[in-house]
């Protein structure tokens, strides 16, 4: 099945195989170097030159706990976190917020619309209770890209600490984590890294780290500090998903052969294709082109055909597309370019794409 959704991804038979590698303990030498590799890797991969100013937590769950680990352990005493929202993912961070009571009123926006660094400021000013500032990167749900720099500059210029999420973005999106002083990145192995779900990680400046060592313990299970502390001696607080770990690691050695910017360049290449052709097919995206990822374009669906019509004929046919979320459900379909996809692959699924629209449109 090619995969066109946003993760799981399609792996290579490289990383795959990875999985075949010997049982080990978690508690042996062996795993310590497994894990050591896969640190230094991501640092090398995202904070290339500045390795030494930056360490990386690894962690085994999805995304979403590398989101909510960097957001929990990142709070002192009586201070808040405030969160820009503009889409699902972006609501999430606001939700995980919530449900700690650790925030102020979130920065909301309609999905689509970005947002605008000087009401941020004027915002930050009016709460000077803030520490932390939330944004995701791309935000999945609708493919949008949000202005990291802009709103670092305002965040560091107002002395706070901007956390991204950049859980769809890593590999598949420039970050200058390392220009914009970015104080910590979250992550995952399985999206544009192309390993498997299961392994998530927060790229972390050191000094902040240290900072936080201080802070409250908000999570037993998710709290960045206790993980740093353990993996710098090699070791990891809780039995880690190995087998992925293993995939990890080599999807890690792939993306570095292949380097970082010619994986940006490969997604760009692929979601120019598909938006060619797609647009020749009459097909109205959701946003502008100027504000789209590498990764994800999401389109309306065309009058006459349903969402879950579309998808059922394409999956016959062994590609697998996105439905909208939230409050875009029933009105936009989403394709992703994530993955070890080839050429071939894309011409296959626009082909399929093109067949559906052709047969499955019911005409008024
Ligand atoms: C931007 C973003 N943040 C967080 C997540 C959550 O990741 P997971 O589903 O791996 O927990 C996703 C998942 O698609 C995402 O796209």
């Amino acid at each position: 099945m090619i995969l066109l959704n946003p993760g799981p991804v399609n792996v290579s038979e490289r990383v795959r195989k990875a999985l075949h590698r010997p049982d080990i303990c978690h508690r042996e030498p062996e795993f310590a170097a497994l894990l050591q590799g896969i640190r230094q890797k991501l640092l090398k991969a995202f904070v290339p030159g500045a390795e030494s100013e930056y360490t990386a937590v690894v962690l085994t769950g999805s995304g979403t706990a590398a989101v909510e680990a960097a957001v929990l352990s990142s709070m002192p005493v009586g201070k808040r976190a405030l969160v820009i929202n503009n889409g699902v993912y972006g609501e999430r961070i606001s939700s995980i917020v919530g449900v700690h009571r650790l925030g102020v009123s979130e920065f909301k926006l309609d999905w689509g619309t970005r947002p605008d660094p000087e009401k941020l400021r004027l915002a930050l000013r009016q709460h000077p209770e803030v520490h932390v500032v939330a944004m995701v990167h791309h935000e999945t749900s609708t493919g949008l890209i949000n202005p990291v720099k802009e709103i670092a500059e305002v965040v560091d210029s107002l002395n706070r600490v901007f956390i991204v999420d950049s859980v769809s973005g890593l590999a598949g999106e420039a970050l200058d984590i390392t220009g914009l002083h970015l104080y910590m990145v979250a992550g995952t192995a399985g999206k544009c890294i192309q390993g498997f779900p299961g392994a998530s990680f927060v790229l972390v400046r050191k000094g902040f780290m240290e900072r936080m060592k201080s802070y409250p313990k908000r999570s037993w299970y998710l709290h960045l500090p206790h993980y740093y502390e353990d993996e710098e001696k090699g070791s990891i607080p809780f039995t880690p998903a190995v087998q992925v770990y293993y995939a990890f690691d080599e999807a890690l050695n792939e993306l570095l052969e292949e380097g970082v910017a010619n994986r940006i360049q490969r997604c760009k290449k692929a979601s120019a294709f598909i938006r060619r052709r797609m647009s020749a097919l009459g097909l109205k995206p959701v946003l502008p082109p100027e504000f789209q990822s590498n990764t994800i374009t999401s389109y309306y669906l065309p009058p006459g055909l349903t969402y879950q019509t579309l998808h059922d004929r394409l999956k016959e046919q062994g590609y697998v597309i996105y439905a909208g979320q939230g409050q875009l459900e029933s009105k936009i379909f989403r394709i992703a370019n994530m993955g070890a996809l080839t050429d071939q692959d894309i011409e296959g699924f626009l082909a399929a794409f093109q067949r559906v629209l052709e047969t499955a449109t019911v005409r008024p």
